[in-house]
């Protein structure tokens, strides 16, 4: 357990942007003999072969082939993003009279403003280059402490304690330097792409949160860090599908950017790219377009973002029956409305996993006079219907720039899609599942 919460923390900590994630996961899938392919060019797949597609370099989609045939994918998706700021095309911004060098940026998703301020931030993302005549991608990221968002003194804005609204134009837009400080962004960026200033041609750069994470609580129950939302699933989803070998089904790893901005990017859920990698493995195989089809309507899915865990000050905010703490073990998330997939048969199936791996099982719903948010299980299930179950993991102030869950969930949520991935899940005609 302690393993994996220090192995999390260490992907945190190179993780600063959706791009440094999914080249982090990326790079575990080389390390594990995957075979990286190309949307654009054809696919020569064979049996017990294992493989991945990168959409964006922001999304990923692996899967691992079984030696003797398939009849279904079993699938778990999970989101490479999270809110932050994004720099505008034209960021340095000369304030209080040229007293300082800020920046501009704006909202990407929905953050916790206030939790953006007064901490160290820096800056990460990609940059397009230009090199040898091409235009080519650039990862960066200054990994230092390079910009902050100060507060008005309360002796300025008396208010700040009673509800203050937050103007993201006004507000929220980080310090980068004093007077004379014009153009070293643009030459700090350079020189963390290890390229000049002029090649640089085009950028999306998101600020994050600095502070390291850390494992506290009487027992050392919790942890705190950046982007636990989504990246504890995305790691832990990760995690399972290395160590579990595909068996009569194609094991599908997916981890999609964009999910916190409604997923309807060319890379979010809401995109043709995990129809696209199903179909075209399929088809690379051998099967048949009706094949295919077949093989998705047989397929199971685990929808994998994070759950509310209570809050200790407001219980009264939550389900009085279906509510989580962080540590209780994997969540499954239900909604009438079915703004989560989960229903009375994928439950059952991802509860009877659980219970195989030995996982316990917590289950939220919201309040019934509370709206709640939205994930990306229904929104894949527009491209590739299937049976689904929405799960994730109980953690506090969901989209703050720190975060918290509970230490013991990390190695659950192994344990129980390491029991997905390696168990095969199959529904026969009439609608019965057998869990082999
Ligand atoms: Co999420």
């Amino acid at each position: 357990m302690a393993d994996h919460v220090q192995r999390f923390l260490d992907f945190i900590a190179k993780s600063p942007s959706a791009f440094h994630a999914v080249k982090h996961i990326c790079d575990a899938l080389d390390a594990n003999g995957f075979t990286p392919l190309c949307e654009s060019a054809p696919w020569a797949l064979v049996p017990g072969g294992k493989y991945y597609v990168t959409r964006n370099r922001s999304s990923v989609i692996a899967f691992a082939v079984p030696e003797t045939g398939f009849a279904h994918f079993q699938i778990v998706s999970s989101h490479s993003d999270s809110p932050a700021f994004k720099l505008k095309h034209i960021c340095e911004d000369e304030a209080a009279g040229g007293c300082y060098l800020r920046l501009n940026v704006e909202r990407y998703g929905g953050m916790i403003m206030s939790s953006w301020l007064d901490r160290p931030l820096s800056i990460a993302g990609r940059v397009l280059v230009r090199r040898d005549g091409k235009l080519t991608t650039r990862l960066v990221d200054l990994a230092r402490d390079a910009v902050l968002i100060p507060n008005m003194p309360i002796h300025f804005n008396r208010e700040v304690n009673d509800g203050y609204a937050y103007n993201a134009q006004v507000d929220l837009l980080p310090l980068y330097g004093g007077r004379e400080s014009k153009g070293l962004l643009r030459a700090e960026i350079a020189r963390a792409a290890g390229v000049e200033e002029d090649d640089i041609l085009a950028q999306d750069l998101f600020l994050y949160a600095r502070t390291p994470g850390c494992v506290w609580g009487a027992r050392n129950e919790f942890f705190s860090c950046p982007r636990i939302d989504d990246l504890e699933c995305a790691y832990a989803s990760a995690a399972a599908f290395l160590e579990s070998p595909a068996v009569g089904h194609i094991n599908v790893l997916a981890v999609f950017d964009n999910e916190e901005v409604g997923s309807s990017s060319k890379q979010g859920a809401d995109s043709t790219f995990l129809t696209d990698v199903l179909t075209r493995a399929g088809t690379a195989l051998g099967a048949s377009d009706s094949d295919i089809r077949a093989a998705i309507a047989a397929s199971f899915m685990a929808s994998a973002d994070n759950a509310h865990a209570v809050h200790p000050n407001h219980p009264e905010k939550y389900d009085a029956q279906n509510r989580t703490v962080p540590g209780g073990g994997v969540v499954i998330k239900h909604n009438a409305n079915q703004k989560y997939t989960t229903d009375a048969a994928s439950c059952a199936v991802f509860s009877s996993l659980c219970a195989l791996a030995g996982v316990p099982v917590q289950h939220f719903a919201n309040r019934s006079d509370m709206p709640g948010g939205s994930t990306l299980g229904n929104i894949a299930n527009r491209h590739a219907s299937m049976n689904t179950v929405d799960i994730g993991l109980a953690q506090l102030a969901m989209h703050s720039s720190y975060e918290t869950a509970g230490c013991a969930d990390i190695a659950y949520m192994v344990q129980a899609l390491t029991a997905l991935y390696t168990h095969d899940v199959v529904m026969t005609a009439d609608g019965t599942f057998e869990i082999a």
